[in-house]
């Protein structure tokens, strides 16, 4: 792998859906990149909320305004797709200790798979230690507000499957 040149990055995630966490460190990690490629996993073995479409089409949304920030998706190993977009760097999220050693082991593998591969690894924001996409519908599902923990868009979004009730009913997909 190249080692010079421009520092393209891959900030890999289900975003399901993005929350204001994810969007600061879209924010922090595209200034220490020279191009950020935001890229959400088109699991399918995954029941999500949001199709793979929607989920790109609100993280394109709320990066409208920031430099040198592409969001794509893609399928089967992050590796493999971080040699298609010619990238050496994957960032990821820390919040806590609990999430230390699944990204610590995540991040030996994908350097293992592909050497060379480093992962840039972010503190969240104290603001941000606390949240998750999960939480985020787990709160929804039972008709809270999360408004300050999400971007206005993904907001108005959950607030449509709020009303209808469809979140409440446990039918995930709107
Ligand atoms: O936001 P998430 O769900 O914690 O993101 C996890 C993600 C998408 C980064 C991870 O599951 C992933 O990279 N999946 C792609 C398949 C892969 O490469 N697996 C091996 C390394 S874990």
């Amino acid at each position: 792998m190249v080692n010079d040149g421009p520092l393209v990055a891959i900030y890999p995630g289900s975003f399901d859906p993005v929350t204001n966490g994810h969007l600061d460190l879209i924010r922090r990690s595209a200034g220490l990149a020279d191009r950020l490629i935001v890229a959400v996993l088109n699991n399918t073995s995954k029941q999500p909320l949001f199709s793979v479409e929607e989920r790109t089409g609100m993280l394109r949304e709320v990066t409208a305004g920031l430099d040198g920030v592409e969001v794509d998706s893609f399928d089967g190993l992050l590796v493999d797709y971080a040699e298609r977009r010619g990238a050496r760097a994957i960032v990821r999220g820390i919040r806590g200790v609990s999430d230390y050693e699944t990204e610590r082991q995540m991040a030996l593998l994908n350097g293992h798979l592909r050497p060379g591969t480093e992962t840039i690894f972010l503190m969240a924001g104290a603001e941000h230690s606390f949240l998750s996409s999960g939480m985020v519908k787990e709160v929804i599902k039972l008709g809270g507000d999360v408004s300050g923990l999400v971007p206005g868009v993904v907001w108005r979004r959950l607030q449509g499957i709020s009303t209808s009730g469809r979140a409440r009913a446990g039918i995930v997909r709107p």
